[in-house]
């Protein structure tokens, strides 16, 4: 029987290796710093446990809507309107499981065979695979330290073709943490949309980036581009990683096809989570996610320094999601290699650069600080003596 080529080709995270490796170890025993994982160490805001206990009483739990609960879909426009001042009508945010599955509706629909679509180079690993998946091509543009490891204008464009279709963008970033500034941003979307093209935003760590220094939240996409598809989620900012829930905000003329395409493909996201993350939106809620942006800002503050005093640069602080990217060249190991060593003689588990694209695939690691305060600590200590041993 024959394979869909689409599934043949997919690459994995090449880092789910590391971290199978780091599991082995500690099943005989070995205590692994882990702070390769993407995943705040806080759990959900208060509220929201209670809140999936009484989902649990014996109701039926039955199918909402494919684009969610309207609740839920309200709770989300809120946030936009009080947060980033902007009007955003309920219908146009459709409830997903994980920013996940948002771009993967985003991806199914903008992206035809034959499609260019435009992204950074180094990005999050799944962008790249599901553009494929829907038969288009993807067009890495190398960014530089200069330019914060993100897309701008010059670069966009210059990896601009006839055939681009879209530019998927992540502000703030994974794997470096950072943003895009915003007229950045605001001319890219532009010359996007002047040139027909999708632009689609991936926000899910827009709530932990730094606020304006007028202490005004990091601002929308959606601000400077009413009609960009923003993709966003629970699992970071509300630290609901394994709740799998998230939302896309899409334009008028997408609400059907997209509502068409979410009851083929997953009916609709899970019920008791959306009925319980209706409990994220509280004030108690709120300002528990609002300290805990606070606590990640304290431990950026504490990997930096202690990666500046390992002598691992950071070439780009990151201001926005909990990692740092540094550059191991100066250890003369590739990152693939720091990272086996890392684990098997120091016992701290870290990302290479290699899933995120060729552009930082071998020179660079990243160090994830949602991991608690001691684990960091630990791990800090641990990679210093590491990175002593290699004697430069
Ligand atoms: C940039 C980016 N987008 C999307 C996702 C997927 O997140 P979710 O857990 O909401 O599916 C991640 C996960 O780490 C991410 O870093």
């Amino acid at each position: 029987m024959k394979i869909a080529q689409r599934a043949v080709r997919a690459q994995p995270f090449h880092a789910m290796s590391i971290g199978a490796r780091a599991r082995e170890l500690e099943s005989r025993g070995i205590r692994i710093a882990k702070l390769s994982l993407g995943e705040p160490s806080f759990g959900a805001p208060p509220g929201v446990h209670e809140a999936m206990r009484a989902t649990m009483d014996g109701r039926a739990l039955p199918y909402t809507p494919a684009a969610g609960l309207p609740a839920l879909r309200r709770a989300v426009a809120g946030l936009y309107r009080t947060r980033h001042g902007v009007d955003v009508d309920p219908r146009r945010v459709l409830i997903t499981a994980g920013a996940s599955a948002g771009l993967l509706l985003a991806t199914a629909l903008t992206t035809e065979a034959g499609d260019d679509v435009v992204m950074a180079d180094p990005c999050y690993p799944c962008n790249r695979e599901l553009v494929d998946t829907f038969g288009g091509r993807v067009v890495l543009a190398p960014t530089t330290p200069a330019a914060r490891y993100q897309l701008d204008l010059a670069t966009a464009l210059a990896a601009w073709t006839e055939r681009t279709s879209a530019v998927q963008v992540a502000t703030p970033s994974n794997p470096t943490g950072t943003t895009i500034p915003f007229s950045e941003l605001a001319a890219i979307c532009e010359a996007a949309r002047e040139r027909g093209a999708w632009r689609i935003v991936d926000e899910i760590y827009l709530s932990l980036a730094d606020p304006a220094p007028d202490g005004s939240p990091a601002r929308t996409a959606l601000e400077a581009d009413p009609e960009a598809i923003i993709v966003s989620s629970f699992s970071k900012y509300f630290g609901m990683t394994g709740w799998r829930l998230g939302w896309l905000v899409l334009s008028e003329e997408l609400l059907t096809p997209a509502d068409n395409l979410a009851v083929n493909f997953f009916l609709c996201a899970s019920t008791p989570t959306q009925m319980a993350a209706l409990s994220c939106f509280t004030p108690e809620a709120l300002a528990a996610c609002e300290d805990r942006r606070l606590e990640l800002l304290a431990r950026r503050g504490l990997v930096l320094d202690g990666l500046e005093r390992i002598g691992l640069p950071v070439p780009v602080k990151p201001d926005g999601a909990f990692y740092a990217y540094f550059d191991v060249r100066g250890t003369g190991l590739d990152a693939w290699t720091f990272c086996e060593r890392a684990l098997e003689e120091a016992h701290v588990a870290l990302t290479p650069g290699r899933d995120f694209g060729p552009a930082t695939g071998s020179t660079h690691v990243r160090l994830s600080y949602a991991a608690g305060r001691e684990e960091l600590a630990e791990g800090l200590e641990r990679l210093g003596g590491f990175v002593a041993g290699l004697g430069g």
